[in-house]
């Protein structure tokens, strides 16, 4: 038996659901199901078509209120590819609380007695309930840094998708879970996605690119997602999206999905020439703290879809008005989808942004990630690539700002310029060259000297919410730090 084969058979063991998966039946479910519906086939068309799919978050305790939920942003919202949110306690591997919970939840009908849907709990057989009742496909979205069951009884049960990866699911959401056993768990994820598309079901997997949500330069977001695209591939992975979050600044948004897109490529075809693999990349509208005005909250997701609209990411997880509040109501969530999809119809096909400006940003973050990149992978010396980025993460090269995790160091400081741009207040021990520092600091200083004014603010709580992040850091903003 191989190594992989036994470590299935311990996990499977561990919860009565992973008893339930049979991996044949699976493999001719799908089958059955169809290469049509599964969610690289969207990805695949959305490609080919240069247009942006729509994916909102969304999942409750009950089978038949997932279904319903799930009905209602097909339906209301519009929405092209659809989310399966579990909850949190499946997410840290309490099964017993999310058994009892469920049960409980399905008894009495309540959907909030968790905060998502417990794929675990619940079983395959209801996961194929919510799967197969809608005509899209389904992505099971969480935050978990141990998903080897979750992603067992979650694509056994219909799902086509799976997001997370050793790095974005470990270090935003734990803060004991070590890198070195996060890419354990996540290399069983990518192997088991391998053994799937061996036998013709192509599972899509996705990096959370966001991480911490909290002004991540863009180049961090790119080095992490590209680490686990390899990853991935070299587990047999055939469909994968690089992800990254919304900074907030138009030129700079619209040049990370493109650095992304062309560093993903680029490392991919370096690393694993052979690999056959759909690439894709997602873009996630602003992670961190949401205006509590409705409009504003309007402005930040429209902002978004401009800059999608520019940027052509092939996916964008979209907000609502409601997030400040908490998780949204249906409603707000289907509102979001149509206010992304009806600003990005709105705007004209024929270039609005500042092409010179966006090149630039474009190579200014391709040679940031290329540096943290290239400590990473360059230079071959015989060690896997597991070991290479434990040891990134443990010497700061690789660093994440505000990340809960013991295991990062959190020497980064993120800082905005004068046009609202993320940069480094402090570089930390990232691999950065001095042209690159010089830059940055030349970046900041025009901001810090005040010498130019600040341009006029169309979302005037967009300052307000980075100075909410920037409460937590060691250097406190001002109170409006960009007045008019
Ligand atoms: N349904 C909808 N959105 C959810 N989020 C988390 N759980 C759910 C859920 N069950 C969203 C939050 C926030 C992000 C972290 O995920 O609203 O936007
Ligand atoms: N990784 C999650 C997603 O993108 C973030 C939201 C959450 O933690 O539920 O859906």
């Amino acid at each position: 038996m191989s190594s992989f084969q036994a470590a299935r058979d311990r996990v499977l063991d561990s919860h009565p659901s992973g008893g339930e998966v049979d991996f044949e039946e699976s493999v001719l479910y799908h089958h059955d199901r169809g290469a049509r519906r599964s969610f690289t086939y969207a990805t695949g068309r959305a490609l080919a078509e240069s247009h942006t799919l729509l994916q909102p978050r969304g999942g409750v305790a009950t089978v038949a209120g997932q279904i319903e939920l799930l009905r209602h942003l097909a339906e209301e919202g519009g929405a092209d590819v659809l989310p399966l949110t579990v909850d949190s306690y499946t997410r840290q591997r309490d099964f017993s609380s999310s058994d009892e919970l469920w049960g409980e939840a399905e008894r009495t009908g309540s959907l909030t007695l968790l905060n998502g849907f417990p794929c675990v709990s619940a079983g395959i057989e209801n996961c194929r309930k919510i799967t197969s009742a809608c005509e899209k496909p389904v992505e099971a979205r969480h935050g978990s840094p141990d998903a080897r069951l979750l992603a067992e009884v979650a694509i056994a049960g219909g799902c086509t998708a799976f997001e997370g990866g050793a790095i974005t699911y470990c270090v935003p959401y734990s803060r004991d879970t070590s890198i070195e056993e996060s890419l354990g768990n996540w290399v069983y994820v990518d192997r088991l996605c391998g053994e799937y598309a061996k036998r013709g079901v192509i599972i899509e997997r996705e990096a959370f690119g966001a991480l911490t949500g909290l002004l991540v330069p863009p180049a961090i977001a790119i080095a992490c997602s590209v680490l686990e695209l390899i990853l991935a591939a070299q587990q047999g992975v055939r469909s994968f999206a690089v992800g990254i979050g919304q900074c907030g600044e138009l030129i700079q948004d619209v040049a990370a999905i493109r650095a992304l897109r062309k560093l993903s490529s680029i490392y991919l075809a370096r690393c694993l020439p052979r690999a056959t693999l759909q690439l894709s990349t997602v873009f996630y509208q602003w992670m961190g703290p949401f205006p509590r005005d409705e409009a504003t909250a309007n402005a930040v997701i429209a902002l978004a879809a401009v800059t999608a609209a520019a940027g052509r990411p092939t996916r964008m997880i979209t907000k609502s008005a409601e997030e400040a509040h908490g998780v949204p109501s249906p409603e707000s969530n289907a509102m979001g989808l149509r206010l992304t999809r009806a600003m990005m119809e709105a705007v004209s096909s024929r270039s609005f942004v500042d092409e010179g400006a966006v090149d630039e940003e474009c190579y200014w973050i391709g040679r940031e990630a290329e540096c943290m990149l290239e400590h990473v992978l360059g230079g071959e010396d015989g060690r896997p690539l597991g070991e290479r980025i434990v040891a990134a993460f443990a010497s700061g090269r690789l660093d994440v700002p505000f990340a809960p995790n013991r295991y990062v160091q959190g020497r980064v400081w993120p800082e905005r310029d004068h046009m609202r741009a993320i940069r480094y207040s402090d570089c930390g021990d990232l691999p950065f060259d001095r042209d690159i520092r010089d830059r940055n600091e030349a970046l900041l200083s025009r901001r810090r000297s005040r010498a130019e004014g600040v341009e006029v603010r169309a979302l005037a709580e967009v300052a307000s919410v980075t100075a909410d992040i920037n409460f937590s850091t060691h250097e406190r903003e001002p109170e409006n730090a960009y007045p008019e």
